[in-house]
């Protein structure tokens, strides 16, 4: 069989090879590896199913290594894992698995290969490669999993039902294959999955939301989200989106399909970004539309205030979905809230306060939020795009003359509320706030400079206007 392995993964596989036989144990190459080695794609972890126990041939392959890796196992499951030369290896006997009905954890009962292809998820990924001395190499392939990876097609082994019973977590794994690899579900798979969507219900969210992450970090995420759309199934994982979709008329007025724009802002952002806290960012930017839509006469339809509502939805989302609740977070809501930003200041005069206000504001995080922006142009009116992009080009072209006149990016008053309360002899109360944030608007203003000096004397100015004297001896600034 051909598959485009690297000379260390023949050394590996040769490797469980040489302890399968020591061990007179049959084994397979089988799963994900075969697939995407037959694709030409990178993988680092081996699926090995041995006719017999899988710890026995983890522990005798891992006694062939210097030094040797250690072998991790669960016992009531028959599964073990090493990790040699950074890749991950799991045995597993060969099982027949019955689920119960509310749970996706199966009742394992030894058996065949055979038994095995039949229980997995879909024929391009029960392909398996024997391992044996007599047909080392030989491809076992009962379900035509290489035509269907050939003709780009997801199908499961047996009766779709019996699969998606079996484990629903495979109606988003089928999805987000189908969005990873480009391939088409073929169409009793899929009417399988329309069927039993209610099923998703059993699966953990945690695992429902690395689906969903894999799915975002596809070329196109539109492909998947829109097959989730389809499908039902994201009304149950993520409603909110759903709420974004249709569009309303009023007095012959609509507004836009604010999912399908959505998909569209993924889409465009993806070539320009691997991080997946920003293509979060990029799915939850307009999340707020429904809630925050109004028809006003005259006027047409308006979403006001969407970006705050937006970015206060952020962590009950991610709360909801079991992702982080940490900087990312913080980083993911910054960006839904600052959105409209630098859109806006193309339609103005852009003034140096507030080129100098988004530098503060988006500090670091500025390039992120520029590409979130350009992604957000998904005007159809091609005029319309053209001025919209050379609008931004202007902007990053002053963004970048005043960063280099006043070095704002993650930029700190020179004068902190330390030293605000140590020359007055205050504790932390009211006036050091007010005093703080005076200084800093009065820079990013434009009416005082960024430097110490300058700083400190409208510190005292400021101060004095709230009857506060400096301590004896703290008049002088320190510079
Ligand atoms: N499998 C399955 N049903 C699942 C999960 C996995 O039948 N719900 C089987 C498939 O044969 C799969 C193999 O177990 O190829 C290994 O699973 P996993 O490592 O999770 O997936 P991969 O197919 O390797 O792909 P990826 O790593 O991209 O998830």
């Amino acid at each position: 069989m051909d598959i485009q392995c690297t000379p260390e993964e023949l050394f590996l596989i040769k490797k469980v090879a040489h302890a399968a036989q020591d061990a007179g144990i049959e084994a397979y190459l089988i799963g994900g590896f075969v697939r995407d080695k037959i694709l030409g794609r990178n993988c680092a972890d081996m699926d090995i199913v041995c006719v017999g126990d899988g710890i026995e041939l983890a522990k005798k392959t891992a006694s062939l290594f210097q030094p040797k890796p250690a072998v991790s196992f669960f016992k009531n499951f028959g599964t073990a894992h090493i990790r040699v030369h950074n890749y991950d290896i799991e045995f597993v006997g060969a099982r027949k698995e019955s689920y119960r009905y509310h749970s996706r954890n199966p009742d394992v009962v030894p058996g065949t290969l055979e038994d095995d292809q039949n229980r997995r998820d879909f024929t391009i990924n029960a392909l398996a490669i024997s391992l044996n001395k007599d047909d080392f190499g030989k491809l076992l392939d009962p379900f035509n999993g290489i035509t269907d990876l050939e003709n780009k097609i997801i199908r499961t082994p047996l009766e779709p039902e019996q699969t998606f019973i079996d484990d629903p977590l495979r109606m988003l794994r089928a999805i987000r294959f189908a969005a990873q690899l480009g391939f088409h579900i073929e169409e009793k798979t899929y009417y399988g999955i329309k069927q039993h969507i209610d099923r998703i219900r059993i699966v953990s969210q945690e695992r429902i939301t690395e689906e969903v992450n894999k799915i975002l970090m596809c070329p196109q995420p539109s492909i998947g989200l829109d097959l989730l759309y389809q499908a039902g199934l994201l009304h149950l994982i993520f409603p909110q989106l759903v709420d974004l979709a249709g569009a309303e008329f009023i007095d012959g007025m609509g507004h836009k399909d604010n999912f399908y724009h959505t998909l569209q802002v993924l889409d465009n952002i993806a070539p320009n970004t691997d991080d997946l806290w920003l293509r979060w960012a990029a799915l939850l930017h307009d999340i707020a539309k429904p809630a925050t839509k109004k028809f006003e006469e005259g006027i047409g339809w308006t979403f006001h205030g969407h970006e705050v509502v937006g970015g206060r939805m952020v962590p009950k989302i991610f709360n909801q979905l079991k992702l982080p609740q940490n900087e990312k977070m913080r980083f993911v809501r910054k960006m839904v809230e600052l959105h409209l930003r630098p859109i806006s200041l193309t339609k103005e005069n852009i003034t140096d306060s507030a080129i100098r206000r988004l530098l503060f504001d988006a500090g670091e995080d500025l390039e992120a939020l520029m590409a979130l922006c350009e992604a957000d142009i998904t005007s159809k009116n091609k005029h319309k795009v053209k001025r919209f992009l050379a609008n931004f080009e202007m902007v990053r072209k002053r963004l970048k003359e005043v960063e280099e006149m006043d070095q704002l990016r993650n930029w700190q008053p020179p004068v902190t509320g330390e030293m605000i309360m140590e020359t007055f002899g205050l504790p932390p109360s009211r006036e050091v706030g007010e005093i703080k944030t005076a200084i800093r608007e009065a820079i990013l203003d434009g009416i005082i400079p960024n430097n110490y000096d300058e700083a400190w004397a409208f510190m005292l100015a400021k101060a004095k206007e709230l009857n506060l004297e400096p301590l004896s001896g703290n008049e002088k600034c320190k510079s």
